[in-house]
């Protein structure tokens, strides 16, 4: 526990050592809007602007979905199977899971009521930790609120203005978040380009750490990273290795430890591995596995993990529970699997584009056009099927797509669903 001399001082660090806001993959207001705006005029320009992105048909518009067991949800009174979750091994609604929180609820209540270093660090907290590391194989881990949350306070504990951070196209905003906000100088390569690492790492002198910085599954595309080329180059140039394990802990892997793991590299002092209890945990909340020092220097420096409220009591219960179930029940992961390669190639026989690197539970359908995208979508949901549309900025322009990712709660029932919506959909564009 630190001494209280240290939190004031942090807490007025915080206050005032303005660090730059992070920018995420949002939409940038029109030249017009940068320069000093009224508060009488900004509604009415931003009415222009969404205006602007609904022309584009890039307005995005929020909807309310009640999840159902067996990976279906209801949406506006219509029961459809949901394949725009993260939930990968079904088990947000596992009643194991359930069980566990409701234990946790009835002995210590909900809310964690402090952040980790005051008060909110319970027992709970320590036995979810000890789990993580243990499945992870490290000697610690430490949690955080979310998995963007971990990207943006451990890049931000790690990298500083004489760093230099080589960053995939593709990552996740929250890594280039993370990154932004550090004011090291930012590299961003095409997208799993070894080569162009390389290159980066050659030419940079002068520098006090490099670091490179990259998601194993990318989460628009499912297409894996080149971790094991990545590791070496990091080693050729004594540079970290960021690994942003979100969409593959609990999927890939023999022990469904995630691609790491399928790389055969374990976490060190030259690797980072950091995740999220957000996709095949079914839950919420992120967490950075790896050695001890490095972990007391997060709990010593990751601002979003200090001045945050600790995770909730019944997640951390729950959580411990799913990766006793991650370990005791590897069928779940293998049906992801095998199920991907089914619906790969049931998609691409009825005519649907999906890339080649494409595996596992994450499908995109290239589309290209955004507003084709979004009418490709209501087309699905009227057959029964939830997918998600994707357009810019979160992807390139050109690039639009339904992502289609896949739960062991769909079953063959649902799959087969999937698939002739998709058929059917297919049939009215030609
Ligand atoms: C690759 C990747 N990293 C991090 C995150 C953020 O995780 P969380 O939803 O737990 O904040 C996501 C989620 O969208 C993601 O896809």
């Amino acid at each position: 526990m630190f001494p209280v001399w240290f939190l004031v001082l942090e807490i007025w660090s915080f206050k005032f050592h303005l660090v730059l806001p992070p920018q995420s993959f949002s939409h940038q207001l029109s030249p017009r809007c940068r320069s000093p705006v009224s508060t009488d005029s900004l509604n009415s320009e931003l009415r222009d602007e969404l205006r602007r992105l609904s022309e584009q048909g890039l307005l995005r518009s929020r909807r309310e979905v009640i999840p159902l067991p067996g990976g279906q949800c209801r949406l506006n009174g219509q029961t459809l199977w949901n394949f725009a979750s993260n939930d990968y091994l079904g088990l947000a609604d596992d009643p194991r899971l359930k069980q566990a929180a409701i234990d946790a609820i009835q002995v210590s209540g909900i809310g964690a009521r402090a952040s980790p270093l005051v008060t909110g660090r319970t027992d709970w907290h320590a036995r979810l930790e000890s789990a993580i590391s243990r499945f992870k194989q490290t000697e610690s881990a430490i949690l955080f609120p979310t998995g963007f949350a971990a990207n943006l306070g451990t890049i931000g504990a790690l990298a500083g203005p004489d760093d230099i951070v080589i960053c995939d196209r593709l990552n996740h905003a929250s890594l280039i978040d993370g990154i932004r906000q550090t004011r090291a100088r930012l590299r961003v390569i095409p997208h799993g380009d070894v080569t162009a690492c390389r290159q980066q790492l050659q030419q940079a002198t002068g520098t006090r750490r490099r670091l490179i910085v990259t998601d194993s599954v990318f989460s628009m595309d499912g297409d894996h990273a080149p971790l094991r080329e990545l590791h070496d180059c990091a080693e050729e140039f004594d540079a970290i290795l960021i690994v942003d394990d979100a969409h593959a802990t609990g999927v890939f892997g023999d022990r469904g430890t995630g691609l790491l793991e399928v790389a055969g590299i374990s976490a060190s002092q030259r690797v980072i591995s950091i995740g999220t209890l957000s996709k095949a945990i079914g839950l919420q909340g992120g967490f950075v596995a790896g050695s001890s020092v490095l972990i007391n220097w997060l709990w010593n420096s990751a601002r979003t993990q200090v001045y945050s409220t600790a995770l909730s009591i019944p997640v951390c219960a729950a959580a411990v529970t799913a990766f006793e179930l991650i370990t005791a029940e590897p069928e779940r992961r293998h049906w992801l699997r095998e199920t991907s390669s089914q619906v790969i190639a049931g998609l691409r026989q009825s005519g649907w584009h999906v890339p080649d690197p494409a595996r596992g539970p994450i499908l995109p359908v290239l589309v290209g056009d955004a507003a084709l995208t979004m009418q490709l979508a209501s087309a699905l949901e009227e057959r029964g099927i939830l997918v998600a549309a994707i357009r810019p900025p979160t992807v390139p322009a050109g690039t639009a797509r339904l992502r289609v990712s896949l739960c062991v709660s769909h079953g063959q029932e649902g799959i087969a669903a999937l698939l002739d919506a998709f058929q059917a959909v297919r049939a009215t564009q030609q």
